[in-house]
């Protein structure tokens, strides 16, 4: 596999919902968090220069403002742009690797909030650790040096509440399942999911001893059905369609995760959470014969099979029609796909999102 391919990554998550009622009240924006993998990640990886999970390059980004790449794998906007504007900020908080170089004004841009989020990382230490990305401990250690120095500028108690009325956003998981089923793991399946739910059960609870109470987290979509592993199931079995064990993974992994927060919202007092089932919301849409989106097997941008044989990139196939696919590359969804994503997160009902969705957590102090 060349480098540059970026192996890892999601394959996405979508939608439904016909509506879009904005958060009116400017005064009163959020601060938000974002963590976990490509699915959410704006450019932090553009900043490592020897990372091997980038999109800092064409084809990516062409629908972006100025058609501009800007490290988002994507055609535009990602999942984590769609929430902030629904809170009613314009995109995503920037990477915390370009805030942490900006030499003033630290504590004016963290109002805003910031996005930690690393392509290719995963729940796992061990989860791209040969890419160069951010894992998610390492983005946590981030949060928690930013929120130490920030309690040298502003006083603790500001940052302690700022921390608390925070939004968290997360979604990660995929990169460790895709690297279990690359790396011919042979951790039984059960063993390998309670593995990953101990590492997120840690992951929260670091994230709550920062101050962290509101979680908007994502599972993992249905990972079998992406372009990438189409050609996986095509390769060994001739035949097309999903590649079924991966997408058994991924369900467990909703399930699990489902009991966990559950659980923890029990063992960690005042802590409030939505959980949105990407394996559902993805799966509807690809069985859904009037899908909005004609194709949803094949990669808008990238080459051969299913166009998942090589990364999107400058001299990679384009689809003409970036609206009528449900995937922009091998791996990740198109924008329109995370637009829908995103209001299903932040409107839908309880099959998609519970036990409240995203703007019942937001707005329920
Ligand atoms: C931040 O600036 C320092 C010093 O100029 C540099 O060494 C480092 O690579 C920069 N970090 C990023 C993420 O750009
Ligand atoms: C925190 O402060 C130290 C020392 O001033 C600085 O080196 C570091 O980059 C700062 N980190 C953040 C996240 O602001
Ligand atoms: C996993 O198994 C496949 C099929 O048997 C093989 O082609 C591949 O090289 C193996 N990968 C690793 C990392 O062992
Ligand atoms: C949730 O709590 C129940 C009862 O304490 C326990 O049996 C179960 O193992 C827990 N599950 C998870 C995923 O933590
Ligand atoms: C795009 O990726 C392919 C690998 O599939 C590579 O051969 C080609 O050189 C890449 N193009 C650019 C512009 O990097």
């Amino acid at each position: 596999m060349a480098k540059k391919y970026i192996p890892s990554f999601l394959c996405l998550f979508v939608f439904l919902a016909n509506f879009v009622p904005h958060l009116a009240d400017d005064a009163a924006l959020p601060t938000i968090f974002i963590l976990g993998d490509s699915t959410a990640d704006v450019g932090t990886n553009s900043f490592i220069p020897d990372s091997k999970a980038r999109a800092d390059f064409p084809h990516n980004g062409i629908d972006f403002p100025n058609a501009r790449p800007t490290g988002r794998f994507s055609n535009g906007f990602n999942s984590a742009d769609f929430l902030a504007k629904l809170l009613g900020f314009n995109r995503s908080p920037p990477p915390y690797l370009f805030l942490v170089n900006q030499t003033t004004g630290h504590h004016k841009l963290l109002h805003r909030g910031v996005n930690f989020a690393s392509g290719g990382s995963g729940l796992l230490d061990t989860t791209g650790s040969k890419l160069n990305v951010v894992s998610l401990s390492a983005q946590i250690n981030q949060l928690a040096s930013l929120s130490n120095n920030l309690s040298n500028v502003i006083s603790q108690a500001s940052t302690e509440a700022t921390v608390t009325n925070a939004f968290f956003f997360i979604s990660v998981g995929s990169n460790d399942i895709f690297e279990y089923f690359k790396t011919n793991s042979t951790i039984p399946k059960e063993q390998f999911i309670d593995n990953l739910m101990s590492a997120y059960t840690n992951h929260i609870e670091a994230l709550y001893n920062l101050g962290a109470r509101k979680f908007g987290i994502i599972s993992v979509a249905p990972l079998g059905c992406c372009p990438a592993q189409r050609l996986v199931q095509k390769l060994l079995t001739g035949k097309d369609g999903c590649f079924g064990a991966m997408n058994d993974i991924a369900l467990a992994f909703h399930s699990a995760l489902d009991t966990l927060l559950y659980n923890i919202s029990y063992q960690l007092p005042e802590i409030k959470y939505s959980l949105g089932n990407a394996f559902k919301m993805t799966i509807d849409v690809i069985n859904n014969p009037h899908s909005k989106f004609q194709n949803v097997d094949t990669a808008c941008c990238g080459t051969g099979t299913f166009n998942a044989q090589g990364p999107c990139n400058a001299t990679a196939e384009l689809c003409p029609d970036r609206k009528k696919y449900l995937f922009w590359d091998l791996f990740h969804p198109t924008q329109k796909a995370t637009h829908l994503a995103a209001e299903t997160l932040f409107f839908g009902p309880p099959i998609y999102v519970s036990p409240i969705n995203f703007y019942q957590l937001v707005n329920n102090n």
